[in-house]
């Protein structure tokens, strides 16, 4: 238990470092959290017309809940000691301590947290992301979208490709599914005024 306890402090110190504050800062773009939906997730690093520096929020705070998933279930060989450090990596991107708890959305390490559970999971989720972002172009709808098709994704039964994912994962695929819907509220309001933003479109608020 005492193991569980420092896996899920370590994966939340991970998961708090704030990447696009930390980038945008860097670049002297300005802090995010000044810019557009004031978010400090890739899709708000764009704003900023720095490509390169979105990429890079989206490698980083992904890569964050990776490695905490894969560290410790490495290290202590067990899937729900992963889907700890990884829940606990998602929950330090949300509500980190250095931010005084206002954090992102979670997108980003969601992805993450998906590829190093189970990579065709992931994979899926990553491609369901894609096909919704370029056919309809809002950030917010395919992370939607996603978040809601991973645990079900989760559950089919191909065991060629690792599926139906173990339990912990489903279980971590679901937690943060509904977390990204709570931290999502302001942009399904604005979904279904029509007011969202598209990917590429200047910001308003
Ligand atoms: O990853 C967050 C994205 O889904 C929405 O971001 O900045 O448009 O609220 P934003």
């Amino acid at each position: 238990l005492l193991t569980l306890g420092l896996v899920a402090v370590g994966g939340y110190l991970l998961g708090s470092i704030p990447f696009g504050v930390l980038i945008t800062r860097a670049a002297g773009t300005g802090d995010v959290r000044n810019i557009g939906s004031g978010n400090i997730g890739a899709t708000n690093v764009l704003r900023t017309g720095r490509k390169d520096l979105a990429l890079a929020t989206l490698l980083l705070d992904a890569g964050k809940g990776a490695v905490a998933l894969l560290l410790a279930r490495h290290f202590l060989n067990s899937e729900a000691a992963g889907a700890i450090a990884g829940g606990a990596a998602f929950l330090g991107h949300l509500f980190p301590v250095w931010l005084g708890f206002k954090g992102g959305k979670g997108v980003a390490t969601f992805f993450g947290l998906m590829i190093a559970a189970c990579w065709p999971l992931g994979l899926m989720a990553g491609a369901t992301w894609l096909i919704v972002a370029f056919l309809l172009r809002y950030s917010s709808l395919a992370a939607l979208v996603a978040a809601a098709a991973a645990p079900l994704y989760a559950l089919l039964p191909l065991p060629a490709l690792g599926l139906p994912a173990p339990q912990p994962v489903f279980v971590l695929a679901i937690a943060t599914a509904v977390l990204i819907y709570i931290r999502h509220h302001e942009n399904i309001g604005r979904l279904l005024k029509g007011a969202e933003p598209r990917i590429g479109a200047a910001k308003k608020a």
